[in-house]
């Protein structure tokens, strides 16, 4: 697109950021609380459902609290909440069976959710660290990452997440060939409008430390997640994922972190035009909070800017853990 404009004096650009309504009428592009998506963290560890030191304003909650939660979503307009499990360290496993168990934690909250407020939609997380005593996303074994066995893993979690009513799977594991493996075992098991959100371009990023403390895998994690995140320094692979991933089944595709990799939203959105998604994650929640704690920053404007930001990158919608206060800024206006 080539703007054609007159020369100064004819053009000013200034004429339409002269008003408050001028400037409203120019405007590009929106935030509204049908873009986000908020992550709640949920436990049944007794005494863990308290803030986290890492994510002032935070805490993880009871399945009643997450309930509650999901209640608060359906009060305040927003789409769609996304559960993360801390889990009791005694039952992480190198097998990590837990993580399909039918009646787990994260399996029983999503049928209390929706026995109380089936309108909000649940997305869930795929990704056996929660439950991995090496705090993996996959199953290890001699050290190595395994990408097929895994993929059998994450299927039987996938199947165990849609029969208790989970409307959208997030897997963010990052094995090769999981969103085939688990739209054909959906499709076979009548899940057919299961969505998949796949986290297609994950990022072995240092922003997620404060969620590692979050669910407890922080202690747990052996080594690092370099053989399956992907590298920071690369963007056209990020789109030979996004392309891998839709050719597989993927209704939505997501980039993550979020705000140090909005070059990528961008490209991802223009290549393929997909429902595309990104995570503003812990450490970005982390460094807004914290400089707006210690009163460096204008929490709200600055938490309203960033995630204006991901809309004009291209993004359809944004997990923020700063959703409530988002839909309440937003809604105050
Ligand atoms: C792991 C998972 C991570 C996040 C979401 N799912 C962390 C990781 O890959 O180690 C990060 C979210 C955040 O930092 O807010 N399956």
């Amino acid at each position: 697109m080539t703007p054609i404009q007159a020369p100064f004096p004819a053009t000013r650009l200034r004429r339409l950021r002269a008003s408050a309504a001028l400037r409203d009428l120019a405007q590009e592009n929106h935030l509204s609380v049908k873009d986000l998506i908020w992550p709640v963290f949920v436990t049944d560890v007794p005494g863990a459902d308290v803030e986290i030191a890492s994510m002032p304003g935070v805490a993880r909650r009871t399945l009643a609290g997450t309930v509650a939660a999901a209640e608060e979503a359906a009060r305040l307009g927003i789409p769609a909440i996304c559960l993360f499990p801390y889990t009791d360290p005694a039952l992480k496993t190198e097998a990590c069976e837990v993580a399909w168990d039918e009646n787990n934690l994260v399996n029983r909250t999503i049928r209390a959710i929706k026995a109380r407020v089936p309108e909000v939609a649940i997305m869930t997380d795929v990704a056996l660290d929660p439950y991995n005593a090496n705090g993996h996303d996959g199953l290890v074994r001699d050290g190595i990452i395994l990408n097929d066995e895994t993929n059998v893993a994450l299927v039987k979690m996938a199947l165990a997440q849609a029969d208790a009513g989970a409307d959208i799977l997030g897997p963010s594991d990052m094995m090769d060939g999981r969103i085939g493996a688990m739209r054909a075992a959906l499709e076979a098991a009548g899940h057919t409008n299961v969505a998949i959100l796949s986290y297609a371009a994950k990022y072995a990023s240092a922003f997620y430390g404060p969620f590692r403390d979050a669910v407890g895998a922080s202690g747990a994690l052996k080594g690092d997640k370099k053989t399956y995140q992907m590298n920071p320094a690369n963007s056209d692979e990020a789109l030979r994922l996004v392309a891998r991933d839709l050719a597989e089944g993927a209704d939505m595709v997501m980039v993550k972190p979020g705000m140090p990799y909005l070059d990528i939203v961008r490209r991802v959105k223009d290549a393929f035009g997909a429902p595309t998604y990104a995570y503003q994650v812990s450490g970005e929640y982390a460094m807004i909070e914290g400089a707006a704690r210690a009163g460096w920053v204008n929490g709200d404007a600055v938490m309203l800017e960033s995630l204006m930001a991901f809309r004009r990158a291209g993004c359809d919608g944004v997990l923020s853990y700063f959703a409530p206060r988002v839909a309440r800024a937003l809604a105050a206006r």
